[in-house]
C-alpha cells in the first residue's frame, strides 16, 4: 500500500470518501493504528493531557513534540503523519513557524505540521507551505487558545461567530492549507463550511458533515478518563482492562504463582551443585 499523502487526500474528498485520521504519541499506536488502515495520524499536542499528565496542551514544548513524532514515524509505515506545533512555537513570526515546521519534517520525520487559528495565521502559514511543507488548519475549538476563549466551549453558535469562521475557513484554504480541523463547531455550520471549501474539513465534534473525523486515541479506547468529551465516542474500556489486568498481576506475584514453569528458564542444576553465596 502507498503511504497516503495530499493528493490522496484531496482525491478522497473529490470522491466523497470519508477521511478517517486518529492522534498516535508512540511506536506501538502508530503500528497498529497504520496496520488498522488509518491514513492520516495526529502526533496532537492533545498528548501533554493524555500522555504526560498536564491540564492543558499550553505546557507542551517543541522537544516533546519532536520526541514523540519520532517514534510515530517510527512506527507508521502507511499513514501520513501531521505534527502539531505547540503553544508559542509559531505565534511570534514567521520565521519562528518555519524553523520549527522544519524541525518536525526534518528531525520527527511528520510529512505535514498542524496549527491553530484562522485568518490572522494564514500569512504564517502561506510561508510554510511556500517553503515545501504541507499545513493542516486548526479552527472552532482551538484548545491552544483557552484563556481567550473562557474554556473548552462550542464555537460558531452565534451568526457574527459563524461567519468569523466561515472567513477563517477561507484564509487558510486560498494561504496553501491541505485540509483544515474543525473542533467543536455546530454540525449544521461544520457542514456549510465543508460544501464551501475544496480542501477536506477533518471534524472533531463538528458532526457527520465533515469529510473526516479525528479522535483522540486515549478517549476512543477509555484510556484515559480524567475528561470524557461529549464528542468522543469510546470503541473500548482499556483503563478497566489494564486495571484490572494490573491488579490480577500484582495479586499474582504476592502469591508466588508468577512467573510460572513457562515464563521462566531451565539449566543444568548439576552445575550449582557446591556453589555457595561467597564463590
Ligand atoms: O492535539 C490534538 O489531539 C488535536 C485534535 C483534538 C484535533 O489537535
Amino acid at each position: 500500500m502507498r503511504k497516503t499523502n495530499i493528493r490522496v487526500l484531496a482525491e478522497m474528498k473529490a470522491r466523497g470518501e470519508k477521511i478517517p485520521m486518529i492522534t498516535a504519541y508512540d511506536y506501538t499506536s502508530a503500528q497498529l493504528a497504520s496496520l488498522a488502515g488509518i491514513p492520516l495520524l495526529l502526533v496532537g499536542d492533545s498528548l501533554g493531557m493524555v500522555v504526560l499528565g498536564y491540564d492543558s496542551t499550553i505546557p507542551v514544548t517543541m522537544e516533546d513534540m519532536l520526541h514523540h513524532t519520532k517514534a510515530v514515524a517510527r512506527g507508521a509505515k502507511e499513514s501520513m503523519i501531521v505534527a502539531d506545533l505547540p503553544f508559542m512555537s509559531y505565534q511570534i513570526d514567521a520565521k519562528q513557524a518555519m524553523t520549527n515546521a522544519a524541525r518536525l519534517v526534518q528531525e520527527g520525520g511528520a510529512q505535514a505540521v498542524k496549527l491553530e487559528g484562522g485568518e490572522k495565521i494564514s500569512p504564517t502559514v502561506a510561508r510554510i507551505v511556500d517553503s515545501g511543507i504541507p499545513v493542516m488548519g486548526h479552527i472552532g475549538l482551538t484548545p491552544q487558545s483557552v484563556h481567550t476563549l473562557g474554556g473548552y466551549r462550542v464555537q460558531g453558535r452565534q451568526r457574527n461567530e459563524a461567519a468569523r469562521l466561515l472567513k477563517d475557513a477561507k484564509a487558510l484554504e486560498a494561504a496553501g492549507a491541505f485540509a483544515l480541523v474543525l473542533e467543536v463547531v455546530p454540525a449544521p455550520l461544520a457542514g456549510l463550511i465543508t460544501r464551501q471549501l475544496r480542501i477536506p474539513t477533518i471534524g472533531i465534534g463538528a458532526g457527520t458533515g465533515c469529510d473526516g473525523q479525528v479522535q483522540v486515541l486515549h478517549d476512543m479506547l477509555g484510556l484515559y478518563t480524567d475528561v470524557v468529551p461529549k464528542h468522543a465516542k469510546r470503541y473500548a474500556e482499556l483503563a478497566e482492562s489494564m486495571r484490572s489486568a494490573l491488579v490480577q498481576y500484582a495479586q499474582e506475584v504476592e502469591a508466588g504463582s508468577f512467573p510460572a514453569e513457562e515464563h521462566s528458564f531451565s539449566m543444568n542444576e548439576s552445575l550449582l551443585e557446591g556453589l555457595t553465596d561467597a564463590q
